[in-house]
């Protein structure tokens, strides 16, 4: 079982790696940072005894994710599971070296770049595709015309809650072209994610208001390894069940104008 983890590096990402590696899945852990993917890979290995491989992309970069699926493809005949998971939310607005905006290309474009150039491959192994959503994707109102917010006021929460519609419409695209796929909000979970924004220390200071990473990690492996990641693909998961989502998160025309206009902003052709 080849599973491949983006955003492993730290966090869920990296939980998730020590979950599946406990269940036998040969694991390549993909992150920017090559020294904190050693370390990470140092901690599967001392607990599994196999060291998982590790690959460095920046999604800031298409060109670096181009790379990082040519690698791929050169290096494994089969690739199992995909879990999308990298992502991001950060209060300054930024544009990547693409043109797209930053939050937008980590959270959407770079894993949609990536698994469009790996889709042969995946279909080929009858593959999952686990993408890590979050329920505020519920609160996105993501335009097809207008992914990086250049005409709409912009908030890093307004452009994750859009970015996070996202994963759940792509989802929904992918099980249309026959992918086994899902997403998940993983939980509210104490990681480095939107680290010292006032939401995140109110979740991480209020009891109850969020759970550890390995609530998380256990959810994304729960999608990768149980049934449900099959039978239940298109869907968007929240503890372990498929989850009632407005209408905008699961509308197959709004999926496929966000596939299209997600296809032009990554230069793919379908
Ligand atoms: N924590 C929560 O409460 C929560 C709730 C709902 C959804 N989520 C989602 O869960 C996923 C994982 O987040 P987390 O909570 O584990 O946060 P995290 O600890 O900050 O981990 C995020 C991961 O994404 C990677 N990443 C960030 N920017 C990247 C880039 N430009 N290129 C490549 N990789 C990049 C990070 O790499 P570095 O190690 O180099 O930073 C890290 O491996 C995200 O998609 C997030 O939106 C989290």
């Amino acid at each position: 079982m080849i599973t491949v983890i983006t955003g492993a590096s730290a966090g869920i990402g990296a939980g998730s790696a020590l979950v599946l590696a406990g269940q036998g899945h040969e694991l390549v852990l993909v992150g920017r940072s090559p020294g904190k993917l050693d370390a990470v890979a140092d901690r599967v290995a001392e607990a599994s005894g196999r060291r998982p491989a590790t690959l460095a992309a920046d999604f800031a970069s298409l060109d670096q994710v181009r790379r990082l699926a040519a690698d791929l493809l050169a290096r494994y005949e089969r690739i199992d599971v995909l879990v999308n998971n990298a992502g991001l939310m950060t209060t300054e607005r930024s544009t990547t070296v693409d043109g797209n905006e930053l939050i937008m290309q980590v959270n959407h474009l770079a894993p949609f770049l990536l698994t469009n150039l790996l889709l042969d491959r995946l279909k080929a192994s009858s593959a999952r595709v686990v993408t890590t959503s979050s329920r505020a994707g519920k609160t996105g109102r993501l335009d097809p015309a207008d992914l990086s917010r250049q005409r709409r006021r912009w908030s890093g929460w307004l452009q994750y809650g859009d970015s996070k519609q996202a994963n759940a419409l792509f989802t929904v695209s992918l099980a249309e072209r026959g992918l086994a796929a899902t997403c998940l909000h993983p939980g509210v979970l104490r990681t480095d994610f939107a680290a010292g924004t006032l939401f995140m220390k109110l979740a991480s200071w209020t009891p109850g208001m969020s759970e550890p990473m390995e609530a998380g990690a256990a959810r994304i492996a729960h999608l990768a390894t149980h049934s449900d990641g099959v039978t239940h693909s298109g869907r968007f998961f929240s503890k372990n069940a498929p989850a009632r989502v407005p209408a905008r998160l699961a509308d197959p025309v709004l999926a496929e104008e966000l596939w299209q206009a997600s296809l032009a902003a990554t230069g793919l052709k379908e």
